[in-house]
């Protein structure tokens, strides 16, 4: 009501003009659905703690939906959801009411494409996939968005525009899980798989780097795969990609802790009653969304072997444990570094000063490679031999540039 964003990359100055030229009005009255003309549902579409699907805020928001529904109104859900979805749970529900979709309403799933912190893409010139139940719901849809979209990408269905959201986000999952499998190998085998992956981007062609990480995060990769693996159940499919990469993804939180205490026990230490600060509870860097955040894996496990332990994130001022507690963010005092016996960088946030946590810290466990380029015998990286040189492949190619430039002369 009073413009003020809660969501960190969407800004507070831009919500407020809206507000006040009356073009934004936030609302939690249900009954303002009999005014309106079209309706997007963008509600959670979370897991129980089963992994099921927890269809329940779709649910609640049809029933309100039900409650002021008016003939020729546009329906578009937003929400990740498995196929079949708006058909099962919007469709039905309002025929049953004896309304005729494409006829007397028109529904269509268009998946939301957000990546927040993105400075390149946003909601405009991120293409939008369509799909409508009828000719004439998509067609209705595709006048709407192209209003404020750049592109709008129309698909024959509504399960093909639900499963396209799938296949992008499980994509993004098999990858990462593909590739965090490979840096605990890459470690074993005393390969820094940074590098690898560095030099491999090289090729212009039939490559995609994807990077290692503590684990994955936020409302939308560890998740929406699962819809679908639930989905496909039913009909008797079982995705085996989507299994694999669950659980090599889910234990990395494990694999940054034993490579913590490998660490520790190089340094005749332990985790157990050692001071040690996280760097980054949010999933991603430069956002505040602690959602499925492996940080919060990593700070529950080292709590459970005794370590005394505090975290640093600049946009995640606190939160709530395990336990029910409510843990503070500490200052970052750059100076007081040296007091941890371990720093574990989880999140990369830009507005750390990567150099003088390198040259602060006694040990540091870089999960991201945030600390890339710079040479300190302290830094042990995850997916990487215990020391490595962390040199880049692009100094070695300069290296080889300047050598050829000397004999060309
Ligand atoms: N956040 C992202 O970056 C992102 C990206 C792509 C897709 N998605 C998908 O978009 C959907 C929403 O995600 P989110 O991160 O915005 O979730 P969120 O938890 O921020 O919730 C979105 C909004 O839904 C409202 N809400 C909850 N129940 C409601 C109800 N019954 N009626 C009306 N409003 C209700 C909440 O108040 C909140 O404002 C999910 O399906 C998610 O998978 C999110």
């Amino acid at each position: 009501m009073d413009g003020i964003s809660y969501i960190l990359d969407v800004q507070s100055d831009i919500v407020k003009k809206h507000v006040d030229e009356g073009k934004f009005i936030p609302t939690t009255d249900f009954s303002k659905i009999s005014q309106v003309d079209t309706l997007s549902i963008c509600v959670p579409t979370p897991l129980r703690k089963t992994k099921d699907p927890d269809i329940s805020y779709i649910v609640n928001a049809v029933n309100e939906i039900k409650k002021y529904f008016h003939k020729d109104l546009l329906i578009v859900l937003e929400s990740t959801t498995y196929p079949g979805t708006t058909e099962e749970l919007i469709q039905k529900e309002i025929e049953d009411m004896g309304y005729k979709v494409g006829e007397d309403f028109y529904l269509c799933f268009s998946p939301e494409r957000v990546d927040p912190g993105n400075k390149k893409y946003n909601t405009k010139n991120t293409p939008k996939v369509i799909g409508g139940v009828t000719k004439r719901c998509l067609e209705l849809a595709y006048l709407l968005y192209s209003n404020a979209i750049d592109t709008v990408i129309p698909v024959s269905s509504t399960k093909v525009a639900e499963m396209v959201k799938l296949l992008e986000n499980t994509f993004r999952a098999v990858n990462i899980g593909l590739v965090n499998e490979l840096a605990m190998m890459c470690d074993r085998m005393g390969i820094d798989i940074w590098e690898v992956v560095e030099a491999a981007s090289t090729k212009p062609f039939g490559f995609m780097p994807f990077y290692p990480g503590p684990g994955i995060g936020g409302h939308c990769i560890p998740l929406d795969p699962q819809y679908l693996s639930w989905k496909a159940r039913t009909y008797d499919f079982y995705n085996k990609f989507i299994d694999l990469a669950s659980d090599i993804n889910g234990n990395m939180p494990r694999y940054v802790v034993t490579k913590i205490s490998e660490v520790l026990n190089r340094y005749k230490k332990c985790i157990n009653d050692s001071f040690i600060l996280i760097l980054g509870m949010a999933y991603k860097k430069d956002v505040d969304d602690l959602r499925e955040s492996p940080s919060l894996e990593i700070y529950k496990l080292l709590k459970e072997q005794g370590a005394n332990l505090e975290y640093n994130d600049p946009y995640v001022k606190e939160f709530v444990d395990e336990d029910g507690n409510t843990v503070k963010s500490v200052e970052l005092d750059y100076d007081d570094l040296q007091n941890y016996d371990c720093v574990v960088l989880c999140t990369d946030h830009s507005c750390y000063d990567y150099l003088k946590i390198a040259e602060k810290a006694s040990i540091i466990i870089d999960t991201r490679n945030a600390f890339k380029g710079i040479v300190n015998k302290n830094i042990y990286k995850l997916g990487a031999p215990v020391y490595s040189e962390n040199t880049s492949i692009y100094d070695y190619i300069k290296e080889v540039a300047a050598t050829k430039e000397r004999i060309d002369k």
